[in-house]
């Protein structure tokens, strides 16, 4: 099993390029689905969870081609099957982002119950009663789930009750296809959520108002191919942000969109770090404070504070002056940093979906584990100001989005390795 060992580190310094986004390129992955002519796709992330997506589409009949590191090309004209391979969809719960697809093109999709990280209970009822709304039947049992249209699926006004991410996508794909047309309301906003219908409509469909709360879909007979680059991660960009802001550093941020990250900006700003932003330049440059003040967060959906960025958050947090408070309102269980946390000597109560942080003077190494994906990040960012050395285990979490974040942290000056235990 492999390790990351983390050892106190200097100031990071330097520049970090940030990849395309994971959560852009799952989706618009499981979109090409749609087209019948070849999908060239740019910026694509060298990530475990891309890599599944990319096996599940081949195992639907797809032809991936790798053109170079971060461009593939997906050939969905000979897609023969609806059944998902159950093994893979088990591996991360995007995979599910294959059936709205998948019913839209051949009117029936079965499927398995998908894994990810166990931050919460993560229903898809949402995604069903979308497809149920559109005029597919849904078979369910426990760890099976199917849905039939075989006549096709009908454009429908379909509320949601949460503006939830996946749901969204996921109702928008199936809908592309739909006779007339489908309005999501209370729709997420999310940039992925934007990227997604660019990428959709330069394919030939037709949606209007992705980006607010109520998206218009109207259905067309046929999607084809197209050329799109996937936007920068701005959870990546954030982490980069936090690790410049804990370790004091000063470190530019290269190949963001910088109006994806302005909570994170705005809330760095308040525990003391200094951002520049550059006219015209997809860049920021964080200075981290010497003294770092507490602050509050509460996680929302987009444009709010991502939950994808608060357990980085809380890293800082506990070496910042005073009481910080962590509000946690999109995942019902997404404190599991905080045991880990606490064995490096931080300071953390938690009571529901909240979480007060008393800032210690300095944590200590220790051994943990990465226990989600945002998790494990969040250590890495705790161990770089560790006295000692932090051992992390379980870091497949972080291979799921992060691609190279050793390398990365190394070439700002951490003293960082990945070791095979
Ligand atoms: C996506 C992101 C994930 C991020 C999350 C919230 C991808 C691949 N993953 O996940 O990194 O943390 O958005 O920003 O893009 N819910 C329901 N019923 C449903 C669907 C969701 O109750 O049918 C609930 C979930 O349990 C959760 C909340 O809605 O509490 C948000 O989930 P959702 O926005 O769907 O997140 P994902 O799309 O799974």
């Amino acid at each position: 099993m492999e390790k990351i060992l983390v050892r106190k580190s200097n100031p990071l310094k330097g520049h970090v390029k940030i990849d395309g986004a994971k959560n852009s390129a799952l989706p618009i992955i499981a979109a090409s689905l749609l087209g019948t002519e070849d999908i060239i796709l740019e910026d694509v992330p060298d990530l475990a969870d891309v890599k599944v997506i990319l096996k599940v589409l081949e195992k639907l009949g797809s032809e991936i081609e790798y053109l170079d590191n971060e461009t593939v090309k997906i050939n969905s004209s000979k897609l023969n099957s609806y059944q998902t391979p159950a093994k893979l969809m088990a591996q991360m719960r995007a995979s599910f982002l294959v059936m709205g697809p998948l019913l839209a093109r051949l009117g029936r999709t079965e499927t398995h119950m998908p894994g990810g990280c166990a931050i919460g209970t993560r229903p898809i009822d949402l995604h069903l009663k979308g497809f149920k709304a559109l005029g597919a039947i849904i078979l369910e049992n426990t760890d099976y789930i199917g849905a039939k249209a075989e006549k096709g699926l009908i454009g429908q006004v379909i509320y949601l009750d949460f503006p939830s991410v996946g749901a969204t996508q996921n109702i928008m794909m199936a809908a592309t296809h739909a006779k007339g047309e489908t309005i999501i309301e209370n729709a997420a906003k999310e940039p992925e959520i934007v990227d997604l219908a660019n990428f959709l409509n330069k394919m030939g469909a037709d949606i209007k108002g992705a980006g607010t709360s109520s998206i218009r879909i109207k259905g067309v007979n046929k999607l084809y191919g197209c050329t799109h680059q996937i936007i920068p991660d701005r959870i990546e960009a954030s982490t980069f942000m936090v690790a410049a802001a804990i370790s004091k550093g000063d470190v530019y941020i290269d190949n963001i969109i910088t109006s994806h990250i302005r909570p994170v900006i705005a809330k760095l700003r308040e525990i003391g770090c200094t951002i520049t932003e550059f006219e015209n330049e997809d860049r920021v440059r964080v200075i981290g404070p010497d003294k770092p003040k507490g602050t509050k967060i509460k996680t929302l959906p987009y444009p709010g504070f991502p939950t994808d960025v608060q357990a980085q958050f809380m890293a800082l947090m506990t070496i910042c002056e005073g009481i910080s408070k962590v509000e946690e309102t999109v995942f019902e269980n997404r404190f599991m940093h905080v045991d880990e946390l606490l064995k490096m000597g931080a300071l953390i109560v938690t009571e529901g979906k909240e979480a007060r942080i008393a800032g210690v003077p300095s944590l200590k190494g220790a051994n943990v584990r990465a226990t989600d994906l945002r998790a494990g990040a969040a250590l890495i960012l705790a161990g770089l100001v560790a006295e000692g050395t932090t051992a992390i285990n379980d870091i497949y979490h972080i291979d799921r989005g992060y691609n190279n974040i050793v390398g990365k942290l190394r070439n700002l000056g951490a003293n960082i390795d990945r070791i095979e235990d």
